[in-house]
């Protein structure tokens, strides 16, 4: 398959890369600036492509284009709403409007545990659920196939290839390398495809977390 990770260059989006190539899709790297493409200087099979979510429509459509799947794991910079607004949530908005119109079939998009319920946290924290959640329910309403994944706490921790995946979970942590594991899974999954579901750490394999979902 081709697909195309939006926010490649983070600390999701590079493993979820990594994970795509070694089995075997091929890959386009979107990026927000051409300055990150030596992140995959040394990735055979991965194209560098400038996907900025806040920038030029017309190229991010181009930057789309001939994808099978695109999987976006964009997050703002800057934990502002002003930042996390125009990235979380009109940049997310403007790459599911881009994939649709690039005539992509599948969308799976990193969203956080407690989109769905976004009136909890701080303001920091409530302005990046909302953000998330007002994404999230544009892409449902998309055309697209869509996956919505609501990881919790992100951790730098090493992969554990287990977690746990259900409709709604208690709040948790989740190293990001698993996180990258689920999103590169789902694809493998028909059972996730018009779904959305949180994901901590736990004890099942990925696929077996992904297979039996409730
Ligand atoms: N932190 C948590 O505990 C937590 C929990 C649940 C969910 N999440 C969500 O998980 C997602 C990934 O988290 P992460 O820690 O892997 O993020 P990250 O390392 O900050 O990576 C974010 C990526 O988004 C890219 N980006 C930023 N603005 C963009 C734009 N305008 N156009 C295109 N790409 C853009 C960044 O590009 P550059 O490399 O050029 O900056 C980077 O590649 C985020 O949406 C975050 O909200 C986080």
């Amino acid at each position: 398959m081709q697909v195309t990770v939006l926010g490649a260059s983070g600390r999701t989006g590079f493993h979820v890369v990594r994970l795509l190539t070694a089995r075997g899709h091929t890959v386009r790297a979107g990026l927000r600036s051409r300055r990150r493409a030596d992140v995959f200087r040394d990735q055979p099979g991965v194209q560098p492509v400038v996907a900025d979510v806040t920038a030029d429509y017309g190229e991010l459509v181009e930057a789309l284009k001939d994808s099978d799947v695109v999987i976006s794991a964009i997050g703002a910079p800057d934990p502002e709403p002003e930042s996390v607004n125009l990235v979380d949530r009109d940049g997310a908005i403007a790459a599911i409007r881009a994939a649709e119109e690039a005539g992509v079939a599948r969308y799976v998009q990193l969203s956080a545990q407690f989109a769905d319920s976004p009136d909890q946290g701080d303001r920091l924290v409530r302005s990046i659920l909302l953000a998330k959640q007002i994404s999230d329910s544009v892409l449902q309403k998309s055309a697209l196939t869509w996956t919505i994944v609501r990881p919790g706490t992100l951790t730098d921790g090493p992969a554990t290839g287990r977690v746990k995946a259900a409709g709604h979970l208690e709040p948790g942590r989740v190293a990001r390398l698993d996180v990258a594991a689920v999103l590169v899974g789902v694809l493998a999954e028909p059972l996730t495809e018009n779904r959305g579901f949180d994901v901590v750490s736990g004890d099942f394999p990925v696929s077996a977390a992904l297979a039996t979902l409730d």
